[in-house]
């Protein structure tokens, strides 16, 4: 049952977002009439704007947003009717326990009611005439290399392959491991495994062969589908070794895959080229075209799993969160129309690969189930230069552009000449995800990209929560740079204290939930304690996000970052056990912190400090080796900024590693270490600032 406290609160906090007019205008500027600048905390949407946007006033936004909160079965079970169920649900619509002191937490949406996803994405869309619209858009790494799909063609590709799989064996709730970079294939493969009730479980094509090992043994696939290569810029990568090597070394708890399905990518390697096993590999293009482009759906209950995507946590195992199908698929899509302002004629670009949960949220179900056009781009930001985004835009008239702060950062260094040198009319809306965004990557995205016309969705969320929770619906009210602004309709966050206690009005604390959402994950994989433990023990009574949050006086929240051991690195969330676990494999190291720095472009920096077994100096080349080992275990984008050697680590008397005071060092605070006297040991304190630029 919602709590009528949280609207209470709400509504007192509202006093001035929500009350339009009473926002003071001192300082003001107003959407597409003035460039924004640094003095200006509010920005506000163009009057234009509003008047065609599908939530166009902070009143309509409340009316909503009420009813969501007062009677979520009512509001969420009218979009659900929307999409094709082959059974409706039947009783509540919707059971859940989110407090562990209650018993086991279970959420369910829904429930009883049958349907399939890759039905409502494309099966619907072109049954509603939308047969001949194009679903995808794909560039290539190279300009000028590029292909589309229509809704019609996009089903019949998925057919094929959903009834290859089918023929192999792939059976209902069977896992399919999906390591492919940004090509058609890959939300094809996607939406195939939808089609036939299989669970895929992506794995980013930049993780190393040791996380894929991991990731395999834990969900047991019957199929892995990869590519033979891909080019990302200049650099050619070969994914089929790095399945390969995964393939030989997963030995715990697999009957070994024995289906190894390859697409070849032929810009980046032919056949001749690819290592072959024979027997366990398969070319794509020979096997799945002589199937027939028509497939029979596998109607599943709405709480059986979609899909299974790995996250880090605060351990060095990787948590398998595991997302159903009704809820998700609910979720996924009001989400995606709403904070986009989706119209039907949009162009809409995400540049997240589908890899991570982005880009399954927002590249590939939530845009379909609105029969979006979308575009997917396999190759990098800066190919041939830093203009390469613009060109895309440019060249297919992108209305909705959704990136992360990190890009902004990294194309804001090379200077506006790149951007400015394109046109970039056709953008309406903006969004960022991944991480806070700074208010001055903020006005320059808003002034220099958005020309000061396009609002921006600073969209919160994570992994668990399978879709939008804290997010602006553009064109509904003023905007502050740098705040992900109200929660989504349904959201209730709640931001509580060291004890658990709820606080209202001007604040900052943990960031939780009260009260379950369609699109929450369900379970971690084989692990429901652990689920629990993660996000509803810290807490009781809520689920806790990790992250911690300020609210304003004006209501709007200001994500401030992970409280956990997560390291958010360009956006990717990176475990600190991981990469200590991933250093102490290395035969010369003993012992390993990491900490979190500040990165001018990505955000966060991972910083470790390392002990070594006794007599082995530290040189340049154990750093490098060091270094190695990380991009091996886990994957480039893991790899430590420093190596800090460390000769003691700087310990309480029971033991425990004060990260504190090593914060404090790998960000060259010196003068601010902070209380010592817990320390066994004070004097390795100087003996680690000695070691500094070492
Ligand atoms: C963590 C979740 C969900 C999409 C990509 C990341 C951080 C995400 C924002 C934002 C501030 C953000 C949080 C969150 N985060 N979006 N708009 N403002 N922080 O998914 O890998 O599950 O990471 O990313 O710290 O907990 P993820």
């Amino acid at each position: 049952v919602a709590s009528h406290d949280h609207l209470r609160h709400m509504d007192s906090m509202a006093q001035l977002p929500f009350g339009a007019g009473k926002i003071s205008h001192h300082n003001a500027v107003i959407l597409g009439e003035a460039p924004a600048s640094e003095e200006n905390d509010l920005v506000f949407p163009n009057a234009e704007f509003s008047k065609k946007a599908l939530v166009s006033s902070p009143e309509k936004y409340m009316e909503m947003y009420k009813r969501s909160v007062v009677d979520p079965a009512g509001f969420w079970s009218e979009f659900a009717s929307e999409f094709y169920w082959k059974k409706k649900w039947v009783r509540e619509v919707f059971s859940e326990n989110l407090d562990v002191r209650k018993g086991n937490v279970k959420i369910e949406w829904f429930k009883g009611g049958k349907t399939n996803i890759c039905h409502n994405a494309l099966d619907r869309n072109v049954e509603a005439g939308s047969g001949d619209k194009v679903a995808l858009y794909w560039e290539g790494n190279e300009p000028g290399q590029d292909g589309k799909l229509t809704y019609k063609e996009l089903l019949k590709n998925v057919c094929q392959l959903a009834n290859y799989l089918r023929h192999v064996g792939v059976r209902k709730g069977d896992a399919v491991v999906i390591y492919l970079p940004m090509l058609m294939q890959l939300p094809i493969a996607m939406l195939a495994c939808a089609r036939i009730g299989a669970v895929h479980s992506v794995v980013f094509a930049g993780f190393s062969s040791d996380s894929l090992v991991q990731r395999i043994e834990d969900c047991k696939p019957k199929v892995v589908i990869t590519c033979n290569a891909v080019c990302r810029g200049s650099k050619v990568i070969h994914l089929k070794d790095i399945v390969d090597n995964a393939l030989a070394d997963s030995t715990k708890n697999v009957d070994s895959v024995d289906l190894c399905l390859t697409y070849e990518n032929k810009s980046a390697l032919s056949r001749e080229e690819t290592k072959w096993t024979k027997g366990r590999d398969f070319w794509w293009q020979d096997v799945v075209s002589v199937f027939p482009t028509e497939c029979q759906v596998e109607w599943v209950d709405a709480e059986d799993p979609l899909f299974i995507l790995y996250t880090s946590g605060s351990t060095a195992k990787p948590k398998g969160v595991l997302h159903t199908t009704g809820g998700y698929m609910v979720y996924s899509a009001i989400t995606f129309r709403y904070a986009f302002d989706y119209k039907p004629l949009d162009i809409y670009w995400c540049t997240a690969d589908c890899g991570w949960i982005t880009g399954h949220s927002y590249v590939a179900y939530g845009p379909l189930l609105n029969g979006a056009t979308i575009l997917i781009y396999e190759g990098v930001p800066n190919y041939p230069d830093a203009g390469r985004s613009w060109d895309i835009v440019d060249k297919y008239k992108v209305t909705i552009f959704y990136t992360a702060p990190t890009l902004i950062r990294s194309l804001m260094r090379e200077g506006d000449q790149y951007v400015t040198r394109y046109s970039r009319k056709s953008l309406r809306v903006l969004g960022t995800v991944g991480e806070p965004i700074n208010p001055t990557a903020w006005r320059w995205f808003f002034n220099v990209v958005g020309n000061a016309q396009c609002p921006i969705s600073d969209t919160w969320w994570q992994t668990e929560t399978g879709g939008f929770m804290i997010t602006p619906l553009p064109g509904a009210w003023p905007q502050k740079p740098g705040s992900a602004t109200f929660p989504f309709f349904g959201v209730q966050p709640v931001i509580v204290d060291e004890k658990g206690n709820e606080i209202i009005g001007e604040c900052s604390g943990y960031l939780c939930i009260k009260t379950s959402w369609p699109g929450a994950l369900r379970t971690l994989h084989g692990d429901h304690e652990r689920y629990e433990t993660t996000y509803f023990k810290p807490f009781p009574g809520y689920y806790f996000s990790g992250d911690g949050c300020s609210r304003d006086k004006d209501g709007y929240y200001w994500i401030t970052g992970r409280v956990d051991d997560v390291i958010n690195v360009s956006g990717h969330r990176i475990g600190t056990a991981e990469v200590e676990s991933a250093l102490i494999s290395h035969p010369k190291c003993a012992e390993a912190a990491v900490v979190a720095i500040e990165h001018e472009v990505k955000g966060q920096g991972i910083y470790a400090f390392v002990t070594l077994v006794k007599g082995v100096p530290f040189n340049e080349e154990l750093r490098k080796e060091l270094i190695s080992t990380v991009r091996n275990q886990i994957g480039s984008f893991a790899a430590p900024e420093k190596i800090h050697w460390a000769p003691e680590l700087p310990k309480t008397r029971s033991g425990k590693i004060m990260r504190r005071i090593l914060r404090k060092i790998a960000s060259k605070q010196l003068d601010d270490i902070g209380d010592t006297s817990a320390l066994a040991d004070p004097s390795v304190i100087p003996q680690l600032i000695a070691l500094c630029d070492h």
